[in-house]
């Protein structure tokens, strides 16, 4: 993984330090990606805050008491605070890159908030916050690549990053990568759930279903096999694993059930960014 220090010459601002925020600034820290002195974190949660300042980091109730000037901002903020939120951070416009991370919102939205054409959408997983993560990354042409190198480097700290050139792409990674992780999670509780149905104790039930899924994903990233021909390698005819994969996957069930639910939150991170309610449309609103 390419971990890079980055040197800021202005700070490195952090608004909203919850479940996303603080992975990031974890990632940014572990890693020594960044200095903590120059990072300043803004949260109204004082017992997020605390958090943030055992990371050696600056803190701040509001934007009130920001430094003067800032190299780059990353919003970390539900997207349903973005409207109100951004446009007190308009006074950083000049020479500022502004990253956010709130889904569903257009980069059309947030350069109209913030009176900025130097925006960076991304949208990373909570993996982030031990390395595992991944980021999709778009941005308008706005942004010099020196400015982009240094948001690269933040979220690489973090895990593996794909940058897209068309942020309806965003959008459909949000409903893979960003909520992904939680789809991962009920299925290790099912498979958990399942095991204690079939007899197995409760400790050992739930630790089979981690290690199942923590060592199907260690094993698909390390063969060169297609994901298909590694299921072929456990399912012998008749056996144990095609009797489940017939209730799996005839007539597609499972996958057609996973199609539903990634719409449904593709979908979701559409209405989330209000793009209609201002006339945007997610798909192609550039930064340009
Ligand atoms: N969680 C994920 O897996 C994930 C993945 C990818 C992207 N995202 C995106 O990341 C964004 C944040 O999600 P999250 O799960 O991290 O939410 P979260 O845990 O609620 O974090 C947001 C934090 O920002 C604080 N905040 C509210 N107003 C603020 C202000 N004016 N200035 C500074 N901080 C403020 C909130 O405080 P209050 O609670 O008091 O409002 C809260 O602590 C969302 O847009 C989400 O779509 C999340």
């Amino acid at each position: 993984m390419n971990r890079t220090s980055i040197k800021l010459d202005e700070p490195l601002i952090l608004v909203g330090c919850g479940n996303m925020g603080y992975a990031l600034l974890r990632g940014w820290i572990d890693t020594s990606t960044v200095d903590p002195a120059a990072v300043h974190v803004v949260e109204p949660v004082r017992v997020l805050r605390e958090r943030a300042v055992a990371l050696g980091v600056n803190t701040h109730e509001t934007c009130e008491t920001l430094p003067a000037k800032a190299g780059i901002i990353v919003f970390a903020l539900k997207p349903q605070a973005v409207q109100n939120e951004l446009p007190s951070y308009q006074r950083f416009s000049d020479g500022t890159v502004f990253v956010s991370i709130a889904a569903g919102v257009p980069a059309g939205k947030l350069k109209l908030l913030l009176e900025s054409p130097r925006i960076v959408r991304a949208m990373p997983n909570t993996p982030t916050s031990i390395g595992k993560g991944s980021t999709i990354i778009f941005t308008g042409s706005a942004v010099e690549d020196g400015e982009l190198e240094n948001v690269l480097s933040l979220f690489k700290a973090g895990g593996a990053v794909h940058q897209v050139t068309r942020e309806d792409l965003i959008d459909a990674a949000t409903a893979i990568s960003g909520s992904g992780p939680a789809y991962i999670f009920y299925l290790i509780e099912c498979l958990g759930d399942a095991a204690r149905e079939l007899g197995l104790p409760a400790e050992v039930a739930s630790k089979l279903a981690k290690e199942t899924v923590h060592g199907a994903a260690a094993l698909a990233f390390a063969s060169n096999d297609h994901p298909a021909e590694l299921r072929r390698q456990v399912t012998s005819p008749n056996g144990t694993t095609a009797a489940a994969m017939s209730v799996l996957a005839t007539e597609s069930a499972l996958s057609a059930l996973i199609l539903r639910a990634t719409k449904a939150a593709f979908q979701r991170s559409l209405e989330l960014g209000g793009a209609e309610e201002l006339g945007l449309t997610s798909s192609g609103q550039g930064t340009k």
